[in-house]
């Protein structure tokens, strides 16, 4: 039985990392008091060795993350952060929409600690929000069921589905408002984030909102040294930009195994002075909350070296959804 007071504590701390005006050193030991309770009443660490608690899951495409990883993930502050901020700002937004309806939650992979309700629920009434939660790993949904049951939490939940998301149908998919899908790492390698994509989206009224909103991979060439005067970053942009490339197929067409080629014409630059190249994974969570450059560790950026004397005039990006999730690259 948990007591009442630590429920409170942990709305308390959840309240503080909300605010503005909370320095990161602040938010870092909110979330780790918060980690802390978590552990104690899922018995999940985080770390402990057993290798079912490390091993990642196969889905239908992709890999879903270990339990451990999954655990951790909570202490990946400002994610973590950004994240509830957004999702209690798309529940608030949409009861402004529709005053006095219910706002329905999918969450596919909600983890061992599930956050974005143990987290957010507090702050809203059973009546006024309903989450279903999907998740692939059966001992991460019974942590996260014995949490939500622990922090008294129940009323919240319409439904608690063991699936895959990349293939699961969605009963009374219409009636969603909010969908919350945090299944991806860096360069969207290896997680599912892009084919539950693929097939959660469709079956969501058009107007869903979906948290992340979208993820981009931008490219960006670097020049040979920092300590050299004039050392600029030159942008070229988007090789992948999520949303755009999922709204392209039908939805009746079958998750493809590779998405389109994006070709990077450099034939204009002067590419003998660029040294390296730097891919960026830009998380965009929800209107003007973005994730960017190593603030997770979804946006560590790849730098790779550009062989010299440079001798291609192209390259060709191309993201494959089998038979791995990888985004590769070849110049021409
Ligand atoms: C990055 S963790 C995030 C956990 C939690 N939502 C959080 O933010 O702390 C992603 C979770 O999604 C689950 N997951 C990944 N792919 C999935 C899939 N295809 N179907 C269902 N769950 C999936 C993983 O098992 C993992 O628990």
């Amino acid at each position: 039985m948990i007591e009442k007071n630590i429920i409170s504590t942990i709305k308390k701390l959840t309240s503080s990392l909300l605010k503005d005006s909370i320095n990161q050193g602040e938010a870092e030991r909110s979330i780790n008091e918060i980690h802390a309770h978590f552990q104690q009443i899922t018995e999940i660490t985080g770390y402990d060795s057993q290798i079912e608690y490390m091993a990642a899951i196969p889905a239908a495409k992709g890999k879903a993350l270990g339990l451990n990883f999954a655990a951790q993930c909570l202490l990946d502050y400002k994610r973590t952060i950004k994240f509830l901020k957004a999702i209690v700002s798309a529940i608030i937004e949409k009861q402004k929409k529709q005053p006095g309806k219910m706002v329905k939650v999918f969450y596919a992979g909600c983890g061992p600690y599930a956050p974005f309700i143990t987290l957010v629920a507090p702050f809203f009434q059973p009546d006024e929000v309903q989450f279903s939660l999907l998740e692939i790993n059966k001992n991460s949904v019974e942590s996260a069921k014995k949490l939500i049951d622990s922090l008294k939490l129940s009323n919240y939940i319409k439904d608690f589905y063991i699936a895959d998301a990349v293939t699961f149908k969605v009963p009374n998919s219409n009636s969603f408002d909010i969908l919350i899908s945090e299944t991806l790492d860096a360069l969207l390698y290896r997680e599912c984030y892009v084919p539950i994509l693929f097939n959660l989206l469709p079956q969501f009224n058009k107007d869903i909102v979906l948290i992340p909103e979208n993820v981009l991979i931008n490219l960006s060439f670097l020049p040979h040294s920092k300590e050299q005067s004039g050392y600029k970053e030159y942008e070229v942009g988007s090789v992948l930009n999520v949303r755009e490339s999922v709204s392209a197929y039908s939805t009746s067409e079958p998750i493809p195994p590779k998405l389109p080629n994006k070709k990077i014409d450099m034939t204009s630059l002067d590419m003998n002075i660029y040294e390296r190249f730097l891919l960026d994974t830009k998380v965009h969570i929800h209107s003007d909350i973005w994730l960017n450059r190593n603030e997770s560790s979804l946006t560590i950026p790849l730098e790779s070296i550009l062989a010299q004397p440079f001798q291609h005039s192209s390259i060709i990006f191309t993201y494959f959804l089998e038979p791995e999730i990888e985004l590769r690259c070849r110049f021409e």
